[in-house]
């Protein structure tokens, strides 16, 4: 594709791809065209039935961001339904002090002296397999509004790169560390052995979609092989900027008491904007362990 061809201008328009947008169990109503869906008529307290089962398994993967709102779960709820998608991930920073290393607290008060996810990243990409997917159960937000999150598409985000920039990026490796976030932000004391480092494709194919996407990250990415260190942090700081700048690849989740908010990891990038002090947030997280890791375009 060159600059100027049809596609190429589709692409830059914005083209709403061929996912779908009425499913047999419930109702959805997108959070823009390109990301993110929320879905009314569904109870997730209770299993899953075969048809509701297969419509959030579609939904999940058309649309990347799955809202669901005024639900009333338990732990074990939240946990069930993160296993319709596979084993429940432990967290190798699971601050939480809690019994249950399924779930990750959330939360954030006036004392807290940063709070989780508040810069552009995908989840736990340190990890040799990164978790498939998150669902995150907000049951207290703040008085004053805002701690909304915001969603970007990485599918989305390779697609609006030049050819020349893909060609190249689909040839690279980047290394993902997560002493950066968890000493960083975090200023924790590193677990014996150390932090996970893991190395993956700048991009990766979808297992699901068959969609190249951008596989880079601010919160873990820390170089790219091959390069010298200022060719590494010149271009990664030209892909952060991009997703970070670039409207037409994200949505917000506005959360409401009560809310639960699936989304893949794979091809999504997220930010929890931290807006609200002195005032409160607060929900747990499951992820979801992946089958395979990331893979390379070929
Ligand atoms: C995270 O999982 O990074 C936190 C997301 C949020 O609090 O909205």
């Amino acid at each position: 594709m060159t600059v100027g061809d049809p596609n190429s201008q589709k692409l830059r328009a914005g083209a709403i791809g061929d996912r779908r947008t009425s499913y047999d169990s419930f109702v959805i109503s997108t959070l823009s065209p390109h990301l993110g869906a929320e879905v009314t008529g569904i109870d997730l307290s209770e299993p899953l039935s075969e048809d509701q089962y297969r419509d959030v398994h579609q939904v999940f993967a058309d649309w990347g961001v799955v809202v669901f709102r005024d639900q009333i779960l338990d732990r074990e709820a939240h946990k069930a339904f993160g296993r319709n998608f596979g084993e429940l991930h432990i967290h190798p920073m699971n601050h939480s002090h809690d019994s249950d290393a399924e779930i990750l607290i959330v939360k954030t008060t006036a004392k807290s002296p940063y709070t989780a996810g508040d810069g552009w990243h995908s989840d736990v990409t340190c990890d040799e397999i990164p978790p498939l997917g998150s669902a995150l159960y907000i049951t207290e937000t703040p008085e004053c509004g805002g701690g909304d999150t915001l969603y970007a598409n990485m599918g989305l985000a390779y697609d609006l790169l030049s050819p020349t920039m893909q060609a190249f990026l689909e040839g690279l490796t980047a290394v993902h560390d997560g002493a950066i976030p968890y000493v960083g932000n975090y200023n924790s004391t590193p677990p014996e052995g150390g932090y996970p480092r893991n190395e993956h494709p700048v991009i990766t194919v979808h297992p699901i979609t068959g969609r190249k996407i951008l596989n880079v990250n601010s919160g873990f990415t820390s170089h790219i092989r091959g390069l010298r260190k200022w060719e590494s942090e010149a271009l990664l700081s030209s892909l952060y900027n991009f997703i970070a700048t670039t409207p037409k690849l994200h949505c917000r989740v506005r959360w409401e008491p009560n809310t639960l908010t699936l989304w893949d990891n794979r091809c999504t990038q997220h930010h929890a904007v931290w807006d609200y002090y002195p005032h409160s947030r607060y929900g747990e997280r499951v992820s979801i362990v992946s089958p395979q890791r990331p893979v390379g375009v070929s």
